[in-house]
């Protein structure tokens, strides 16, 4: 075969509205396990190798290509919804060579393996078009196969099916490996004669077959064939890739304690010997090493966990770094650009915004660190606070030297800088910088007066 036939196309179909899904969002950016399920038709399509990628959009086309042309895919509208077929038309297809794959955007479990599979098989066959089906035990809405001697003959929707029909438990997944020149002959011949004056895709089975082109059905596995067509469906699909993902990681060595209440993207990387608690959502580039240990209700999103990690229950990590052997939480707060060093430990209530906090060094309690560089093996108090917003409404820094010791309810009123093991006496409020070994203590003086309060005579206490 020549290069040019060789080439692997991919046309997703996503125009339609989703009205079954009861909101304005278009049903295509409707989240799967946290990504908009076009995401997922788009990487299957790319890692299968597709040299072009067209989308058909729609009902809010525009909000639809904001989402899918950053990914790599190439838009095209189609006006008015007239049916599958109508749709593909509308994807310039006179300009395709090679293989076309099409599928709808509306199927989030579908692989690049599984694209791959329809594709070996379809040139192996060296068939004109391949219908990919599936049994199902209730088909309910799904165009159904109608067989003949074995071979497949058409598809008939079921709003056009006979009860004889609608029994039939083979259906069409609504994916199809055609070659690009069958595409370009049959689909102008598509008419709309049908219960829904749509254009069905489904009817080019029974046009190539008229001309004696050969068309096979590939029967694959029931997940390519889960679509998203209510609220409740698109709640199966995420519970699905979810759990598949959970599945994944298991098998290389990570530690669930309950796979199905765990919400662990694609995206995410877990290293072997680490141990996910329920109710845990690990998001987007998150990488987390191995022996690290995460309790339940925490949140980490693109963020870096190295090894035997520590990450109490509740806690909020998005886009920081924490390395070996820390200890975070339980409810602990790491804002972006925050980066512990290892053997750093961050207690309870402690929220930390852009800070470099060195090896070693704890904030057990009740703190608020932002714009902030400590150091190594220093301690800070319980209930500390960086003034680092001003009145200026600029952000301003703090820098703790290496074995400072700041005692409890102190605020470093930023810009300031703290030396080298330093001690700061608690409920300070530090506006000055404070030499190296030094000891500095900011509050009002403690003074006592003497028998201030009138002592009761037994009368009185009555
Ligand atoms: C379609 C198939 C059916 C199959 C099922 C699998 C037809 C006629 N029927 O039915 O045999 O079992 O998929 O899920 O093809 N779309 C457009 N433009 C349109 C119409 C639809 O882009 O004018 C898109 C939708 O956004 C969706 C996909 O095509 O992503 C399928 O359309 P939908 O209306 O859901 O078709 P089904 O009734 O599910
Ligand atoms: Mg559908």
């Amino acid at each position: 075969m020549s290069e040019e036939k060789e080439k692997l196309n991919v046309i997703i179909l996503a125009a339609g509205k989703g009205t079954r899904m009861k909101t304005p969002l278009p049903k295509v950016l409707h989240p799967v396990a946290g990504v908009p399920m076009i995401h997922n038709s788009i990487r299957a399509a790319q890692s299968s190798g597709a040299s072009e990628i067209r989308v058909i959009v729609g009902y809010q086309g525009q909000m639809v290509k904001q989402v899918v042309e950053p990914l790599g895919a190439v838009c095209f509208f189609q006006q008015e919804q007239l049916g599958t077929a109508h749709a593909v038309k509308s994807a310039q297809i006179e300009n395709l060579e090679g293989i076309v794959v099409i599928l709808n955007g509306d199927h989030p479990l579908i692989e690049g393996v599984d694209l791959l599979n329809f594709v070996k098989e379809f040139k192996q066959s060296k068939a004109d078009l391949a219908v990919v089906t599936c049994e199902m035990d209730d088909p309910g809405q799904m165009g159904r196969i109608v067989r003949h001697h074995g071979q497949i003959k058409a598809i008939v929707e079921a709003k056009d099916a006979s009860v004889d029909t609608l029994n039939i438990k083979e259906i069409n997944t609504g994916i199809y490996v055609v070659d690009a020149d069958i595409l370009k002959d049959y689909l102008p011949k598509i008419k709309n004669f049908n219960a829904q004056k749509e254009y069905y895709l489904t009817d080019i089975v029974s046009l190539c077959l008229e001309d004696q082109c050969k068309v096979i059905a590939i029967k694959a596995d029931k997940k390519v064939a889960v679509g998203v067509n209510s609220q409740e469906e698109l709640a199966k699909a995420t519970r699905l890739v979810f759990l598949r993902k959970a599945k994944k990681l298991m098998d290389e060595g990570v530690i669930f304690l309950n796979p199905k209440a765990t919400y662990v993207e694609e995206t995410v990387e877990i290293g072997a010997g680490s141990v996910i608690y329920p109710n845990v959502f690990l998001r987007g580039k998150t990488k987390i090493g191995s022996f690290t240990v995460i309790e339940s209700n925490s949140f980490i999103s693109d963020s870096e966990i190295a090894n035997s990690v520590q990450v109490k229950a509740g806690s909020y990590i998005e886009k920081s770094k924490v390395h070996d052997q820390c200890s975070v939480g339980p409810y602990a707060r790491l804002r972006p650009e925050t980066e512990l060093l290892s053997e750093a430990h961050i207690g309870n209530f402690v929220e930390l915004k852009k800070v470099k906090f060195g090896k070693k060094s704890k904030a057990g309690h009740l703190t608020y660190l932002g714009d902030a560089e400590i150091g190594e093996d220093v301690n800070i108090g319980c209930g500390t606070i960086t003034c680092n917003y001003a009145v200026d409404r600029k952000k301003y820094k703090t820098k703790i030297g290496n074995g400072v010791f700041v005692g409890s309810d102190t605020q470093f009123v930023a810009p300031i800088e703290v030396g080298d093991n330093a001690v700061i006496g608690s409920g300070s409020t530090i506006t000055k910088d404070v030499p190296a070994q030094a000891l500095a203590v900011a509050r009002g003086k403690q003074f006592i007066k003497e028998n201030y309060v009138p002592v009761k005579t037994k009368n009185e206490e009555k």
